[in-house]
């Protein structure tokens, strides 16, 4: 189990490398995703941006991208400090993730996205920059323009789905019918994906045996998630 701050880091292939830690008292999960050769960092969701960056500069690494699987405040933590230490950087989330009409609720952070996908819900498509390819599919329910993002053997499935669970449907901008359908589309998706790679929850909670992993199978994620096994 990762310790805060902790990062996992392996190459897999495609010659990208995917590092993973947990960072922040809510238990944040974070996936990057890089490409030295081409002097890529892509970073879903990143908590602490001073931790990021330092363990990024300590290798001659610096973010080039920062991917949003959707605009709560403690997904967006990092965001204000990110941009601040890198000004260029391209920041992505889904369109229908901008809301401004949510923002007077605590439970929302504002991120001026400065690229965005567009698709209907349910629906993937495909993002690359350098030698990392992603699938980014539109699932709405928990929050507005959430989506979950698979490549480079993990699935990073962001406040969609928790090692035995989801992600709450009763805040300011969820939508219960959405998440269930969004759950059988991941639940799709994941049928699809070898059973090896790793399913990153948004958050580490608890996994059916009590334990607290950083992350489970895929395979593991189908048998025995409740909300997979609902749909
Ligand atoms: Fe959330």
């Amino acid at each position: 189990m990762l310790g805060d701050g902790e990062f996992d880091k392996r190459i897999v292939e495609g010659d990208v490398e995917v590092w993973v830690t947990m960072m922040g008292p809510y238990l944040n999960m974070n996936t990057a995703f890089i490409d030295r050769s081409n002097d890529l960092v892509a970073i879903i969701d990143p908590f602490d941006a001073f931790a990021w960056c330092g363990e990024l500069e300590r290798q001659g690494l610096r973010p080039t991208h920062i991917l949003y699987t959707h605009t709560h405040r403690d997904h967006t933590a990092g965001y204000s400090q990110m941009v601040s230490l890198i000004p260029d950087l391209e920041v992505w989330g889904h369109e229908d993730a901008r809301v401004p009409q949510l923002l007077e609720f605590p439970v929302f952070g504002k991120v001026d996205f400065n690229r965005t996908w567009s698709q209907p819900p349910l629906l993937s498509v495909e993002w690359s920059v350098g030698n990392i390819h992603l699938t980014v599919t539109h699932t709405p329910g928990h929050a507005p323009g959430h989506v979950t993002l698979h490549g480079h053997e993990v699935f990073h499935a962001g406040d969609l789905l928790f090692t035995n669970g989801m992600g709450r449907v009763d805040l300011p901008g969820s939508d219960p019918s959405s998440q269930v359908r969004s759950i059988g589309r991941g639940k799709e998706i994941l049928k699809r994906l070898p059973n090896d790679w790793r399913m990153i929850p948004g958050h580490r909670y608890e996994w059916i045996d009590g334990s607290t992993p950083d992350w489970v199978s895929v395979g593991d994620a189908l048998e025995h998630n409740y909300a997979l096994k609902s749909v």
